[in-house]
Order: C-alpha cells, then structure tokens, then sequence
C-alpha cells in the first residue's frame, strides 16, 4: 500500500476511534444524578421532601424516580395512596425484573418501592450482586434523578446508603436537638471523605428570616469546624396545607401549588438545578449515577 494510503487509512481509524469515544462520552455523561435526603432526627421531613422535590424537578421537565430505601418506615407509597404489589426485595429474591416492581406516580414520577429488600441489597452475595448491578443498572441515563428517600440518622445502613450516592441533602428544622443532629450527619459523612455535594434544607421555619439565618449558621460553623463547604438549597415554612396533603394522600405541592411551602420547594429545585448546570463538566467517573450507586453500596459492605 503508498504511504499516502496507509496515512489517510490511520488517519481514518483515528477519526474513527475520536468519534466512538465521543460517543461513549455523550453516553456516560447520560448518568443519573443520585441524591439522597437525609436527616438526623426522624420525622424532620424527609419523605416529604423527597417526594414533592421530585414532583417540582418532574414539573420542569426533568425524568426523576424515587428510591424509597428508608428501612424504619417506607411511606413514599402512602402517602400518595398506591399500593405496590412488589418491591425491591421482589426483585432480589425472586428475580422479577426491575420494570415489574416501579410503579408510577403523579406527574411521570416513577417510584421504587424498598420494603424489606432495601437490608437484602446491602447483604447480597457476588453472584447476586452482578444480577442486580445489571438489572437496576438498565436505569442509569434513563432519569435525570434518582432521588433516594433514606432513613434518619448515621446507623451502618443509612451511612452506606448516603455514602454511595452522588450527593447529599441534610434536612434539619431548626430545634437544636435537629440542628445537633444534622450536624453528626455532616461529619460522619465528611470523614468518610464524600466527594459529592452537599445540601441543606431547613424545614418547618416559623419565618423566612429564621430560615436563612439557622441555614447560613449551619453553613459557617461547617466550614469553620469541619473546613467542609455546603450549599444552601434552601427552608420550608411550617405550612399545615403539607399535612393536610399528607390526609388526602396526595402531594401538597400538587394539591396546593401556590402554597408557601410549595413555593419554597418551587426555590429549592430550581437552585438545584442552577448547580448541577453550573458543575463544570467533569469526566463523569464509573463510580457514579445509579451503577455507581450499586457499586458503592454493595462494595462498602465487604
Ligand atoms: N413544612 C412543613 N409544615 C408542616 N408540616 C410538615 C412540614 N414538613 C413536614 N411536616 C409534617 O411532618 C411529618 C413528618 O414528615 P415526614 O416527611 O414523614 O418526615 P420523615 O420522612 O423525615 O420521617 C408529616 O406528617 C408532615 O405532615
Ligand atoms: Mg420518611
């Protein structure tokens, strides 16, 4: 073959290989965000953040399922008055593919229901493990967010699942006994060395002033003691439309879309979409979306 031949032909292959990484990039750059909620204290919030955070980012457009891994007390069902025939421990121990256990909820929500596989999926053998990475692995790239509604405080469990999403956030209310213990959140979770992002929202504040103030507190005495930097996502006021939601079974935002604390989730997606576009883009790395998710959390346990 000429030589010019052979330099056109390399020339072609590189072009080739440039365009297939390309293509690959395009494709893992398709991960899904995983964020957890967390909260020191139980009954802070968390289900309900969880639930109408993903309905709002659902509302601008954005695909987003929701994990329900709280262990104590599963209620993302509930309190939306669905019944799920299966759930994940449906999916680990009899096999049924992970599309037989979402279930849909308002607004293209789509929801994964725990129940008592979320222990199974931290207690899994090699084998399983494989089966699962690649059959909840089929959903990475398919939503935006997976928003993971965790239980409170920093037992083995809940730090497992924090530690394994992509980022974190710490929901407190500003009683002390909640601040204190959204702050060990912070910590356990900022020794383990958790690169992702980490929230806060202040929920139930009497007024927007003291929203601000307990948040930016919060905020200094993280980077002060821990030299940890947070962002503020933002509060919620104390607004009984959230509990009367929570009796009609249905959303609040939904029900009651210019209600204070709707607007105020309203503020907290939209800042957390502003972040996540501001992110300078990043080669997304193996260990995140929700294979990411798996790895990590089926790997910690070892
Ligand atoms: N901003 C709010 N205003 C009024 N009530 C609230 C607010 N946020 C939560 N609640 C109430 O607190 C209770 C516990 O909320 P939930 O989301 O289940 O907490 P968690 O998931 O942290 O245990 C719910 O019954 C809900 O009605
Ligand atoms: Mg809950």
């Amino acid at each position: 073959m000429p030589m010019k031949d052979q330099a056109n032909k390399l020339r072609e292959m590189a072009l080739n290989l440039c365009n297939q990484i390309e293509a690959d990039l395009g494709k893992e750059i398709k991960h899904t965000r995983v964020i957890a909620i967390s909260s020191g204290k139980g009954g802070v919030g968390k289900s309900t953040l969880a639930l109408n955070l993903a309905l709002k980012l659902c509302s601008m457009g954005k695909k987003v399922i929701v994990m329900d891994a709280d262990l104590g007390m599963a209620n993302i069902d509930i309190m939306l008055g669905l019944i799920p025939q299966h759930n994940l421990y449906h999916m680990i121990r009899d096999k049924k593919p992970i599309k037989d256990i979402i279930i849909n909820g308002p607004g293209g929500l789509k929801i994964i229901p725990g129940g008592s596989g979320i222990t199974d999926l931290a207690n899994l053998d090699e084998y399983e493990i494989k089966r699962i990475l690649v059959e909840m692995g089929k959903l990475d790239g398919d939503y935006n967010y997976m928003v993971v509604d965790t239980g409170a405080g920093i037992s083995n469990n809940v730090l497992k699942f924090l530690l394994a999403c992509d980022d974190v956030i710490i929901l407190t209310t500003p009683e002390p006994t909640s601040l204190t213990d959204a702050y060990g959140v912070l910590k356990s979770v900022n020794r383990y060395g958790f690169s992702g992002n980490i929230y806060l929202v202040v929920n139930r504040v009497t007024n927007e002033a003291e929203g601000v103030l307990v948040a930016e507190k919060f905020k200094l005495v993280s980077e002060k003691f821990l030299a940890r930097k947070i962002s503020i996502l933002g509060y919620i006021l104390q607004d009984n439309h959230v509990e009367q939601g929570i009796r009609r079974q249905e959303a609040f935002s939904d029900l009651f879309p210019t209600s204070p604390a709707s607007r105020n989730i309203d503020d907290i997606a939209e800042r957390l979409l502003e972040n996540d576009g501001a992110r300078i883009k990043i080669l997304p790395s193996p260990n995140s979306g929700i294979k990411g998710f798996l790895k990590k959390l089926t790997g910690f346990i070892r």
